[in-house]
């Protein structure tokens, strides 16, 4: 094993070279494709960006068309999956049964268990999880709430369409606020790739025995759940919520942050890669404040943040460790501005980072990347006699 170098959590190891995801994470740059994130989230769309992560280039007015029409052509899901949707309790997390939901597409598309199949195949089921997976995130909700699920309207944009399908109600009329679509178009985008965190490794990996690219993204989808990856933007709302309810005091928590004997982590503070600033938790922050003041919204938890935020970067255990916010430190704030239970704002995290992954996953397969197998240095005993149990 004197071959081996040990680099636990893959600090400092490049797993695969790609194009997609460009990041430098001391200058604070992020570029899909070559295109500023700062550009892509204000002129873009989210279809437009989930378009080029996955096939290269910003696509033309005939082939966005065709995109879209697509995707929204298969937006209805097979009407036994709601049957799995109801073998699931009300408590159960969403994150779980999107994960379920997504895995069980590779029994009802069977074709996608061959690993030698045409492109057409493989590009039809891309379009089927970009088209489906709104659809699975709403009725996981809607399955927790005890409503009736909402069929997609393909009338409606992708965002519009997921909002509808989330709160529409039976007994009353539901228009989709186009302030709330639009930030949430505009958060997806920000969320849409990310290169080789941990989530999209995890894809790479599955897929790399070639298994299915269903099995592989909801592989993605649940270790994107853990709070140290996408569940920390849900653990920021409890954060600042319990700031709250215990009078306010951010210099408290800051102290317990710092407090080595101290679990708590200041959450949605810290990147692995980014160590001068998340040119995304930039864009986002001011996001908060325009769609706030948009919905004429008035969150006391906005201030909270602000002021922890403040009291960190000029704290100098903050300042040593290079921690600045990170993406999901005001992304909950806009997720709850716009109606989205807490529990969900992962959800919505895999919900944009779906193009993300499936472009890695394409990257992958199409370079006939070999089975991902990491070695290890075996630390265990070493060689010994079998005792029989009776002899314990
Ligand atoms: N609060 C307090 N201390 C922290 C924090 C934090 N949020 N983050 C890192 N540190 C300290 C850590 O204790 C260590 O200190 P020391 O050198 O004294 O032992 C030092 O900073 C380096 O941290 P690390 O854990 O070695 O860094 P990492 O690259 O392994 O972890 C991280 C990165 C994002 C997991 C971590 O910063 C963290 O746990 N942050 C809070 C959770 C969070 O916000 N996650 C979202 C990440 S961004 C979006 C996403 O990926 O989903």
């Amino acid at each position: 094993s004197g071959l081996i170098t040990l680099d636990p959590g893959f600090k400092n190891t490049g797993s695969t070279k790609s194009a997609i995801t460009f990041l430098d994470g001391e200058k604070g740059i992020l570029r899909y494709r070559g295109y500023r994130i700062e550009d892509l989230a204000e002129k873009s769309t989210f279809l437009e960006v989930a378009y080029l992560l996955i096939y290269g280039e910003l696509p033309t007015q005939e082939e966005y068309a065709k995109f879209s029409k697509d995707i929204t052509h298969h937006t209805l899901v097979h009407e036994d999956i709601k049957k799995i949707l109801d073998g699931f309790p009300s408590n159960a997390h969403p994150m779980g049964v999107l994960s379920s939901l997504i895995c069980s597409l590779s029994a009802f598309y069977p074709e996608s268990l061959n690993p030698n199949r045409d492109k057409e195949s493989v590009n039809l089921s891309i379009i089927r999880l970009l088209a489906k997976m709104p659809t699975f995130a709403a009725w996981a909700y809607k399955n927790e709430v005890g409503h009736p699920v909402n069929y997609p309207d393909n009338s409606l944009d992708y965002c519009s369409n997921f909002l509808k399908m989330m709160f529409a109600l039976p007994a009353e009329r539901y228009e989709v606020d186009p302030v709330v679509a639009k930030a949430l178009d505009q958060l997806l985008i920000l969320h849409a790739d990310h290169e080789q965190n941990c989530s999209t490794s995890t894809v790479r990996v599955v897929g790399s025995s070639q298994a299915s690219i269903y099995a592989s993204i909801s592989a993605g989808i649940n270790a994107l759940w853990g709070p140290l990856h996408g569940g920390a933007n849900q653990s920021v709302i409890e954060m600042l919520d319990a700031i709250k309810a215990d009078g306010g005091d951010t210099k408290k928590f800051l102290d317990k942050a710092k407090d080595k004997d101290d679990p708590f982590r200041l959450m949605g503070f810290g990147h692995r890669v980014y160590k001068n600033f998340d040119p995304r938790a930039k864009i986002i922050k001011k996001a908060a404040d325009d769609v706030l003041s948009k919905l004429g919204t008035n969150d006391p938890i906005l201030d909270i943040a602000k002021e922890l935020e403040y009291a960190a970067l000029n704290d100098q255990y903050f300042v040593d460790r290079k921690l600045y916010p990170n993406v999901d430190f005001y992304s909950g704030i806009i997720y709850r501005a716009l109606g989205i239970p807490t529990d969900m704002f992962t959800v919505m995290f895999a919900l944009g980072r779906l193009p993300g992954w499936i472009a890695q996953w394409k990257e992958m397969r199409e370079n006939g990347e070999p089975i991902g197998r990491p070695r290890q240095v075996y630390v265990g005993a070493t060689e010994r006699d079998y005792v029989t149990m009776n002899k314990r």
